[in-house]
């Protein structure tokens, strides 16, 4: 029995794993965001730890058995929101997130010093670990005077579990320190934003094994002392290991929080000017090549609260939609966060056009799935202008992928084949289980294979004609409305 954790912004997923490959079960615990001012997102990494517990003793209580028979354990998060540990790694102030806006006039100055480098397989953006700790530097000098090391999200669980500091490939690509054709820090990108060498863990394979569980610790969770803790990987390749994505081309698209298209490469191929991403994969040899939507699933979120209404019931409404009430929507640009592939627009924001009286939730809520699925299409013709050959099919995992609509909305907007696998809700969780028992030896060929296909989402060719002159208003809605962003 293996145990995957998946620390998210928006919860944390513990799952296990069984010898067979089968997911037995999960448990999840909701974390929240601490926005102390705006376009700010903060979370205290000992609220990471508490989430990593509670989830726990949920999965301990459910499956008692198979729970006591876990050997290894694997580890997926949210990437780049830099832990800053002190002396005895103590956390010196709460992680600034990946989708936090602040450093925008730090990465203007970073840019300005790297020039066109793609050693860091991605133009400086905010939310990155690099420009956030520029930011420290330059607000919270007494912080950064204290400062022994960064970590990422899912290292600071791992030192938790292990007592080592460490991280792996796929997330330190994600700070703008690392060489990612080496997968080795670079002195000269750490230099570049203040930093040296001693300041970051060593980078080990996400599959390798990073320390063993502690005893105290295995106490308290319930778990035997001294199994193995793989690295494991940022989400977004942890999610590629889950849905077996390991071979050129293999292709995905993640509805959480974010949006991430991520297309498999085997080797370094940078295009930083598309404001797309070169990152590591959590398995040797191989890359991912990312666009990033900052909100996705989290837009859902949103329109549900600001409606007052439960997603299951808002998402029925929709499906009630007939075609011209569709065409008749609003348009929604989905950029409540900012926005990084194709803008790198931190003063982007959301917006809703075109709302008249007839504009109901149903409607909103449909702009919403729509104006989601317009910057996953943004999202690929960055890749594609980036030399990434269209990907064949895509499969569709994280909270999204629950929702058959959206799954039909985005394979018509994409014009490609949409596949949703068994537990692709949860594949950065799966991912993570599966790092932990490849940490064990297990030959890769058992481990990283495609789950079960539950639904195959064919493109709607008529479907797309209106949608396409939709997109087109919305490409062009976003360039008329940039001048007036902040
Ligand atoms: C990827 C990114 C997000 C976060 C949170 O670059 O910022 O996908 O990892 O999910």
């Amino acid at each position: 029995m293996y145990l995957g954790i998946d620390l998210g912004t928006s919860e944390v997923k513990v799952l296990l794993l069984a010898d067979d490959g089968q997911a037995v079960g999960h448990a999840r615990a909701p974390l929240t965001v601490s926005r102390p001012a705006p376009r700010w997102a903060e979370q205290d990494p000992l609220d990471w730890w508490r989430g990593t517990l509670e989830a726990l003793a949920a999965l301990r209580v459910a499956h008692p058995l198979e729970y006591g028979a876990v050997r290894a354990i694997g580890l997926s998060g949210q990437m780049h929101g830099p832990v800053l540990l002190g002396r005895d790694d103590r956390v010196l102030r709460p992680a600034v997130l990946w989708n936090d806006m602040r450093s925008a006039a730090e990465c203007a100055l970073l840019a300005q010093r790297l020039g066109t480098s793609p050693l860091g397989g991605s133009v400086p953006m905010p939310g990155f670990s690099a420009p956030i700790l520029m930011w420290i530097a330059a607000h919270e000098p007494a912080v950064f005077k204290a400062l022994e090391c960064v970590v990422l999200p899912k290292d600071y669980l791992r030192l938790q579990l292990t007592g080592e500091r460490a991280t792996d490939p796929s997330d330190a690509a994600g700070t703008l320190w690392l060489d990612v054709a080496r997968r080795t820090w670079s002195d000269l990108l750490l230099e570049a934003s203040g930093m040296s060498h001693n300041q970051v863990p060593p980078v080990l394979d996400g599959n390798a094994p990073a320390g063993f569980l502690r005893p105290s610790v295995a106490a308290e969770l319930g778990l035997t002392p001294g199994i193995v803790v793989a690295t494991g990987g940022g989400d977004n390749a942890a999610s590629a290991v889950g849905v077996g994505a390991a071979e050129r081309g293999d292709a995905f698209l993640s509805l959480g929080t974010s949006g991430v298209l991520s297309v498999i490469d085997d080797r370094f191929d940078p295009c930083p000017s598309t404001a797309t991403h070169a990152f590591c994969h959590a398995i040797p040899a191989r890359w991912l090549r990312v666009s990033v939507l900052l909100s996705a699933a989290s837009c859902l979120r949103w329109v549900c609260k600001l409606t007052s209404t439960v997603e299951a019931t808002l998402l029925q409404e929709v499906a009630a939609l007939d075609a011209r009430a569709l065409e008749a929507a609003p348009i929604f640009l989905p950029y409540l966060s900012g926005e990084r592939t194709p803008h790198n627009d931190a003063y982007a924001e959301g917006v809703f056009f075109g709302l008249t009286h007839q504009t109901d939730r149903a409607r909103l809520a449909y702009a919403v799935l729509e104006g989601v699925a317009f910057g996953a299409a943004d999202g690929l013709l960055a890749l594609r202008e980036s030399g990434v050959d269209m990907p064949e099919s895509l499969s569709l995992i994280g909270g999204g992928a629950r929702s058959p609509l959206w799954a039909q909305l985005v394979t018509d907007v994409l014009r490609l084949p949409v596949s949703v696998h068994l537990g692709g809700e949860a594949a950065a969780a799966l991912g993570a289980a599966r790092l932990g028992w490849l940490a064990t030896g297990a030959p890769p060929a058992g481990v990283l294979t495609k789950p079960r296909v539950l639904a195959s989402c064919e493109p709607d060719d008529a479907r797309f004609a209106v949608l396409d002159e939709r997109l087109q208003r919305y490409r062009a809605l976003y360039h008329h409305v940039r001048p007036l962003f902040a």
